[in-house]
C-alpha cells in the first residue's frame, strides 16, 4: 500500500469512528426527549427501583439455573436459606401420610419395650420430606393412622420427633372411619389416583367421596391455622390429597406462602375433564402461591388444564397463571433423594449384603439376582416384570436357573377392590412361573408381600445384580434414585421405565417400555451379561447426577422461590403497588408488568 492509500484508511477510520460516536450521542438525546424524568427522583424512589431491579434479577435466575448447580446442597444449606432470605419463617409441612406411625405390638416391625411399636411408612414422600423438616426443625401435619397414634401424643395431639432424637413437631390430624374411607380410599386413591396415572385403571367419582374430601381438607386448613405462630408461615402442601388446602389456608392466613407439590403425574386436559369437580380442584390449588410437579411435561398439562376450564391469564414465559386476582407459580422441582445417605454408614460392605440376602432366599452362588421393591400398586408394572421373565425363559432356557427374581411388595390400599385383584394376580402369575420354570430347591420368583424398614431395603439393592423399576406411569420413582444411592461399589444395573419422571434424570440406566415384553426381556439379558467395566461406565454419571441434585437441592429451590415471592410482596408493599390492606393480594403481575414496562 502506498503512503497515500495508508492515510486516506486513517482518515476513513477516524471519519467513521466519529460518525458513530454522533450516532450514539444523538439517540441517546432522542431516549432523553422522548422518556424524560416525569419528576426529578427522591432518595427513597432511587432505593426503591434498586430493590425492584434486585428482585426481578434474583426472580429470573430460579432455584433450577446454573448458579444453583455450584451450591453444595446439605441440610446446612437449607438452614442458611432460611435464617438468610426468609428468617423466622415457620415452615409446616401438611401430608396424609405420617413420617412416624406408632401402632400397638404387632402392628408392625420394630418393637419397644412399652407395648408400642413405630412404623415408618413405605413412602418416597416421607423418605424425601422427612430429612428437610429435620432440617427446618418445622411442623409435620399428618393424618394419625395408626393404632398407638393417640397414645403417643400430648395434650395438643403433638408428639417430637424422630423418636429418640427429637429435631421436630409432628402433628396429628384425627379422622373417623367415613371421613377415612370417603377422602382417603375413596376420592384420593379411586378417583384422583387413577386419573392422574395411564394405567388403564378406571377412576370412581362418588358425591359421599367428594364431600369428605371437601371436609377432610377444610379439618387440615383448620390444624394449620392453628399452628401457625403467626400470619406468614410456608406451608408445604403435599400431594392429591389435598387439592383444596391450598385455597382454604389462603383465605384465612393470606400472607402465608403455600408451596404445594404434586407428587403424582398430571394428565392432559382431556383425560383431565373427565372429573366432576374439575374446576373446584383447579381453584383450590390456585390458593398456592407456587405449584411443584416433577417434570415440566406435567407442569405444563396442569396449566393446560386451567386454560382450558378457568378464565385465567396465563403468562407462559413467567410460568404463572393469574385465577381471580392472584398469581400462582407453576415449575418443575425434579424430586430426590438425602445424599449422602445417612443409612450408608450403618450398612454392611456389598459383599456382605449379598452373602446375607443369597442365604435368606436360599439362592446359589452363580444365581443372578433381580430385584422390584415398591408398594404392591398397579402404577408399579409389576406384572409386566412377570411378562419379561417368561419371555426371557422362553427365549434364552440357559438362564432358567440361574435368575431369581425378588419382589418387595409393602402392602397398600388392600381393601380397594383394585388393589385386591392386583395383589391376586401377582400371586397367581409368581406361582406360575415357579411351576413352569422352577425346580428342586429353585424358585425364579419369590414375592415377599410385607413392609420392609429403609435399612432393609437398602441391604436388598446392595445385594441386587438387577433393578427393575418399570412403572407404567409414574412422577418420579425414588426406588430408581436410592438404588444407585446404594451402590457406592459402582455396580448393578438399572432398568428403568420410560414413563417414570426418574428417566429424564437417569439417563445412563436401561430405559425400557414396560408394555413390550419381548423389549424388557432383551433389556434383562443385556443387564444380566453386561460388564462390571459398563456397569461402572453406566452407574458413574448417575451418582454424580444424583449427588448434584439431592433432595435438599428439591426442596431449597422451593425455598428459595418462596423467598423471593415474600421479597416482592414485602417490596411491593413498601412501595405501595398493593393497597395496604389487603395483603391477600399477590402481585407477581404487577412485577412482570413493571419489568416489561422497563424492558420496552
Ligand atoms: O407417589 C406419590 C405418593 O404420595 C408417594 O409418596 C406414596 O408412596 C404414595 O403416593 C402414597 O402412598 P400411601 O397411599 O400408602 O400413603
Amino acid at each position: 500500500m502506498t503512503n497515500y492509500g495508508a492515510d486516506l484508511l486513517w482518515v476513513l477510520i477516524f471519519a467513521s469512528l466519529g460518525f458513530s460516536a454522533l450516532a450514539v450521542f444523538l439517540s441517546i438525546s432522542r431516549h432523553r426527549r422522548r422518556h424524560p424524568p416525569a419528576v426529578p427522583h427522591t432518595a427513597g424512589e432511587d432505593v426503591a427501583a434498586e430493590a425492584a431491579r434486585k428482585v426481578i434479577r434474583e426472580f429470573e435466575k430460579n432455584g433450577q439455573s446454573a448458579d444453583a448447580a455450584l451450591v453444595t446442597w446439605s441440610p446446612e444449606t437449607l438452614r442458611k436459606i432460611l435464617a438468610d432470605d426468609l428468617p423466622d419463617a415457620q415452615v409446616i409441612v401438611v401430608s396424609n401420610r405420617e413420617p412416624y406411625i406408632h401402632n400397638v405390638k404387632d402392628d408392625g416391625v420394630e418393637v419397644k419395650d412399652d407395648g408400642v411399636e413405630l412404623l415408618v411408612p413405605a413412602s418416597g414422600l416421607v423418605s424425601a420430606l422427612e430429612p428437610i423438616t429435620r432440617a427446618c426443625a418445622g411442623t409435620w401435619i399428618a393424618y394419625g393412622g395408626g393404632t398407638a397414634d393417640r397414645l403417643t401424643v400430648d395434650d395438643h395431639d403433638r408428639v417430637q420427633v424422630p423418636p429418640g432424637n427429637p429435631s421436630y413437631t409432628l402433628r396429628r390430624v384425627w379422622l373417623t372411619e367415613e371421613e377415612h374411607q370417603g377422602y382417603y380410599l375413596g376420592f384420593a386413591n379411586e378417583g384422583l389416583w387413577p386419573l392422574c396415572h395411564i394405567a388403564f385403571t378406571r377412576p370412581i367419582f362418588r358425591a359421599s367421596d367428594w364431600a369428605a374430601y371437601e371436609a377432610v381438607n377444610r379439618k387440615f386448613a383448620d390444624t394449620v391455622v392453628a399452628e401457625a405462630r403467626n400470619e406468614r408461615p410456608i406451608v408445604l402442601v403435599q400431594d392429591y390429597h389435598f387439592a383444596l388446602l391450598p385455597r382454604m389456608i389462603r383465605e384465612r392466613l393470606p400472607e402465608a406462602i403455600v408451596i404445594t407439590f404434586w407428587h403424582i403425574p398430571w394428565p392432559n386436559s382431556e383425560v383431565y375433564s373427565i372429573c366432576p369437580w374439575r374446576e373446584r380442584i383447579l381453584e383450590g390449588l390456585l390458593g398456592s402461591s407456587i405449584i411443584g410437579f416433577h417434570t415440566q411435561f406435567h407442569a405444563n398439562n396442569f396449566t393446560e388444564s386451567v386454560d382450558r376450564f378457568l378464565e385465567s391469564r396465563i403468562e407462559r414465559a413467567d410460568a404463572a397463571i393469574s385465577y381471580g386476582g392472584r398469581t400462582t407459580l407453576v415449575h418443575a422441582y425434579p424430586i430426590s433423594i438425602e445424599w449422602p445417605a445417612d443409612l450408608l454408614a450403618k450398612l454392611p460392605a456389598v459383599d456382605d449384603c449379598r452373602a446375607r440376602m443369597r442365604e435368606r432366599f436360599g439362592l446359589k452362588a452363580d444365581v443372578k439376582l433381580a430385584v422390584g421393591v415398591e408398594r404392591l400398586d398397579y402404577t408399579k408394572g409389576i406384572l409386566d416384570r412377570f411378562h419379561a421373565l417368561n419371555e426371557l425363559f422362553k427365549r434364552q432356557p440357559e438362564w432358567i436357573g440361574k435368575l431369581v427374581f425378588l419382589q418387595i411388595a409393602a402392602p397398600s390400599r388392600g381393601t380397594l377392590p383394585a388393589y385386591k385383584l392386583l395383589h391376586d394376580e401377582c400371586h397367581r402369575y409368581a406361582e406360575e412361573l415357579n411351576r413352569r420354570y422352577g425346580s428342586e430347591g429353585y424358585r425364579p420368583v419369590i414375592m415377599v408381600a410385607e413392609h420392609h424398614s429403609q435399612e432393609q431395603v437398602y441391604e436388598i439393592y446392595r445385594a441386587a445384580d438387577i433393578c427393575m423399576v418399570t412403572s407404567l406411569h409414574d412422577g418420579m420413582n425414588l426406588v430408581a434414585k436410592e438404588f444407585v444411592a446404594a451402590r457406592d461399589d459402582e455396580q448393578g444395573v438399572l432398568m428403568l421405565s420410560t414413563f417414570a419422571g426418574a428417566s429424564r434424570e437417569l439417563l445412563e440406566a436401561l430405559i425400557v417400555n414396560p408394555y413390550d415384553a419381548a423389549m424388557m426381556s432383551g433389556a434383562l439379558l443385556q443387564a444380566l451379561t453386561m460388564s462390571p467395566e459398563e456397569q461402572r461406565e453406566r452407574m458413574r454419571p448417575m451418582r454424580e447426577t444424583i449427588r448434584n441434585n439431592n433432595v435438599y437441592r428439591w426442596a431449597g429451590s422451593m425455598l428459595l422461590d418462596a423467598a423471593r415471592l415474600r421479597k416482592r410482596g414485602d417490596l411491593d408493599r413498601v412501595t405501595g403497588a398493593v393497597s395496604d390492606p389487603p395483603p391477600s393480594v399477590d402481585n407477581v403481575v404487577s412485577i412482570f408488568e413493571r419489568r416489561r414496562v422497563a424492558m420496552s
